[in-house]
């Protein structure tokens, strides 16, 4: 099982305080049967210097590869924020899945800015790159169709496949092919994996199906 979304890099974020969390952390998702897990710290390009951000994720990376002993495959991306005028940012191919142009991109949260699409746009075909809109499951369902409309693809969280009532409604998303990964999004070790593991078992042969597509979205990383 593939973790596309996770933030488990020691002090890189919020995610993990330490060493000590993101070893449990990466206990937890072996446990739960991840073999394959992209570290995705959030990157804020309108507040994170963008070297220090690479220095940091290269850094924390190294601490948790140094010191775990698991099978995972451990890898990192980022998790970026979406804002008009990202296709400007020199070496934006270091925030994709290494190996790959796939890049996981959070939109804010109340009202997409003016301009986004078009940054959407340019990112797809100046930069030939791969946009997965991080847990389209938290926003509204009209915005997110609008954007699948482009051609850009989702994540789902694994939350949202524990509420009997809300559930349903993204399975239609699944089977039309609008989705490509599934994420733990991570933090801390409270939850750990009982969701993405309800997820699973929730969706059956979707999940396998979505789990496939992720692996074929970033075989080159593999
Ligand atoms: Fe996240």
């Amino acid at each position: 099982m593939l973790d596309f979304h996770a933030h488990v890099l020691p002090g890189a974020d919020h995610g993990s305080d330490g060493l000590k969390t993101s070893l449990r952390q990466m206990a937890l998702a072996e446990q739960a049967g991840i073999d394959v897990l992209i570290a995705t710290p959030h990157f804020y390009p309108q507040r994170d210097d963008f070297g220090r951000f690479l220095w940091k994720r290269k850094a924390t990376l190294a601490e948790l590869q140094e010191n775990y002993r698991g099978s995972i495959r451990l890898m990192a991306g980022a998790e970026v924020h979406m804002c008009v005028g990202l296709d400007h940012l020199d070496g934006l191919e270091e925030l994709c899945v290494p190996g790959t142009r796939v890049m996981l991109c959070e939109l804010p949260f109340h009202s997409l800015p003016a301009g986004i699409t078009e940054t959407f746009e340019r990112l797809m075909e100046d930069w030939e790159i791969v946009p997965v809109l991080a847990h389209v499951d938290r926003y509204d369902p009209v915005v997110i169709e609008n954007l699948f409309g482009l051609g850009l693809l989702g994540q789902l969280n694994a939350e949202p496949f524990i509420h009997r009532f809300r559930r349903h409604r993204l399975l239609p998303w699944i089977d039309q092919g609008r989705i490509v990964a599934l994420g733990s999004d991570i933090h801390g070790t409270e939850i750990g994996y009982t969701q993405y593991r309800k997820a699973v078992d929730y969706l059956g042969d979707r999940f396998r199906t979505i789990d496939a597509r992720a692996r074929e979205l970033i075989k080159a990383a593999l």
